[in-house]
């Protein structure tokens, strides 16, 4: 790990109290995810344990409970499409089916080109502007598939988290 990256850990693990510093899992390896080109090797996760001073399997439990960290290398766009109950009823079926006919691919697929890896979550908390898909740390609402194809564009022209954080403020 860098030193800077250590350094922060330092200060994240610093946020909590004495004999509690493995609660500082989840940010470390948000981190640790970004720094190893979007996902948790076997490898990263054992340096984690071994800074936290915890088994490893404490780190792979953690990492294989969240859908938010992913175990292996993936597209340079994430696009997890809810399937819960809510957007299915308004077309996330039809979203899901549409993207993988437009980008040849499956569920837990990468497209050939390495530019996008479709998965499937459950409820990403905005059922009222379903359906929903999660791209990065980016929302993408009311999805129809002419408003899917656009950001599809925008994504593979590079424009695309530029504009999202523009919108956002960040
Ligand atoms: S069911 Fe899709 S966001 Fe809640």
């Amino acid at each position: 790990m860098r030193p800077e990256l250590l350094q922060t850990f330092d200060e994240l693990v610093a946020c909590y109290p004495e004999g509690k510093e493995k609660s500082a899992i989840l940010p470390i390896l948000h981190l640790v995810q970004k720094e190893n080109d979007g996902y948790l090797s076997v490898a990263v996760m054992d340096e984690v344990a071994a800074y936290l001073k915890i088994q490893p399997i404490e780190v792979y439990e953690v990492a294989t409970f969240y859908t938010m960290f992913k175990l292996k290398p993936t597209g340079k766009y994430v696009l997890e499409v809810c399937q819960t109950g809510p957007c299915c009823l308004v077309g996330a079926d039809g979203i899901i089916a549409h993207l993988q006919n437009t980008l040849g691919i499956g569920m837990n697929e990468t497209s050939a080109d390495g530019l996008f890896t479709l998965r499937g979550v459950e409820c990403l908390a905005a059922c009222g502007t379903a359906p929903v898909m999660q791209v990065g740390d980016y929302y993408c609402e009311n999805l129809t598939p002419a408003t899917t194809d656009a950001l599809l564009t925008e994504m593979r022209d590079g424009t695309f988290f530029a504009r999202m954080e523009r919108e956002n403020g960040d």
